[in-house]
């Protein structure tokens, strides 16, 4: 019999999410009726129609490949240089922050991204991760055999958890303890707390004073209405030789469907091999992406390069303030039913204290029972999520709007 990766039988039961559909499945099956009045604010999944402006490019595209002249097959594994060039100058270069098209990987997720990282690095580093934390970060160390056994509370031998609670705003106190890979996630999912040019700029001195490497996922950046909060870790000085950032089409181009979000490599990051000597990253990344991905398709390339039209631009702005509206009603709706709230002012994700001393999981059921509305519990980001729940701002208006009453009549 073929030996397995025992990694994996290490892993707590389910993927917070399947896990999530799961109870809501036995409940909806259990409960036809209530499940017709069921609203899901668990997962963050985008609930609006794509951007005129992809559709059209995308329409186009699809008449490309229908053509024997114009017809694609495979694409460079990195990307097209249309999408590199428009994301270096649009998300980059006309913020002022020096970024070239050949440092942008595209892909097709950025959770596939943050997981696939990890293929690049050794193994014995010395991995931090913040609590409450996006699972993936944690799952796929767990997985390539970077950890050792989850204690009762779900903490991985191995890891370093920085701890995130209201004291600290949900951005980690720089460690007294050098670390080689540290993720951070700003805006964050799931507590939807961003981090200040301050607060960056100190964990980049943290980084280069001990060589560390930052991942840094930015996929939530389109939500930040504050233009004193980095967009980008390259926005701080000396992030270029330290910082890998991930991005994503998903949540502003509304894309989670679609596939397609990218990683910034700058040439100059290096790590180290055992015995010592540096190594850049980018190429290893670049030979990965060419040996294990065959690039994302031609035609959502095309859909994803629409985002930058002028057109584009202005539908994805209309989104995210569709969104951020709901964000807004829904934090409103907490306060005014006396719930603790955090979040949802530069990001999608309201983080919300359970009444009464709930737990993640009472709260959830609770939610699901008597409000028929679907969060996610916050003890699966981590322990320090536990007593929390997360209230997702991508729907429609009118749900968001039932939701609001709903919590405030389900909390009288
Ligand atoms: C979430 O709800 O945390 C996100 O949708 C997960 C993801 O983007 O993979």
């Amino acid at each position: 019999m073929a030996l397995i990766n025992e990694n994996f039988l290490k892993l707590k039961a389910g993927y917070l999410f399947p896990e999530i559909a799961r109870r809501v499945k036995a409940f909806t099956e259990a409960n036809p009726e209530a499940a017709k009045r069921l609203i899901r604010c668990g997962i963050g999944d985008v609930t609006e129609a794509l951007p005129e402006a992809v559709r059209y490019a995308m329409h186009e595209a699809v008449d490309e490949m229908g053509n024997r002249g114009t017809f694609k097959g495979y694409g460079p594994e990195q990307g097209y240089d249309f999408l590199r060039k428009a994301i270096a100058e649009n998300d980059f270069q006309a913020r002022g922050i020096n970024v070239d098209a050949d440092e942008i990987f595209i892909s097709d997720g950025s959770k596939c991204d943050t997981g696939n990282i990890l293929d690049i690095f050794g193994k014995g580093n010395k991995i931090a991760i913040t609590d409450p934390v996006y699972p993936v970060y944690v799952d796929t160390n767990v997985m390539i055999g970077n950890t050792g056994d989850a204690d009762e509370n779900g903490a991985y031998a191995g890891l370093h958890y920085l701890k995130c609670g209201p004291e600290n705003g949900f951005v980690p106190a720089i460690p007294n303890e050098r670390v080689d890979l540290v993720y951070l996630c700003y805006p964050n999912n799931p507590t939807g707390a961003t981090a200040t040019r301050a607060q960056l700029e100190a964990w980049v001195q943290y980084a280069l004073k001990n060589d560390t490497i930052i991942l840094y996922d930015a996929a939530y950046e389109a939500f930040i209405q504050d233009d004193s909060i980095p967009r980008s870790i390259f926005e701080i000085e000396g992030a270029r030789d330290c910082a890998i950032e991930f991005r994503s089409f998903s949540k502003n181009g509304g894309f989670t469907g679609m596939r397609c979000a990218f990683v910034v490599i700058p040439k100059g990051l290096m790590g180290k091999t055992a015995s010592g000597e540096k190594q850049a990253i980018h190429p290893l990344w670049s030979r990965r992406h060419s040996t294990k991905f065959n690039g994302a398709s031609y035609i959502i390339q095309k859909g994803a390069e629409a985002l930058y039209t002028a057109e584009g631009k202005s539908q994805v702005k209309a989104l995210i303030e569709h969104y951020m509206g709901n964000a807004k009603l829904l934090v409103q709706a907490c306060k005014d039913a006396g719930l603790a709230v955090y979040g949802g002012v530069n990001a999608p994700y309201v983080w919300v204290k359970t009444p009464s001393g709930l737990t993640s999981w009472q709260m959830f059921d609770k939610m699901l029972n008597e409000a028929n509305v679907v969060i996610t519990p916050g003890s699966g980001f981590g322990s320090a999520g536990e007593g929390y729940f997360r209230i997702s701002a991508f729907n429609s208006r009118a749900n968001v709007e039932e939701v609001c009453t709903r919590i405030k009549a389900l909390t009288k």
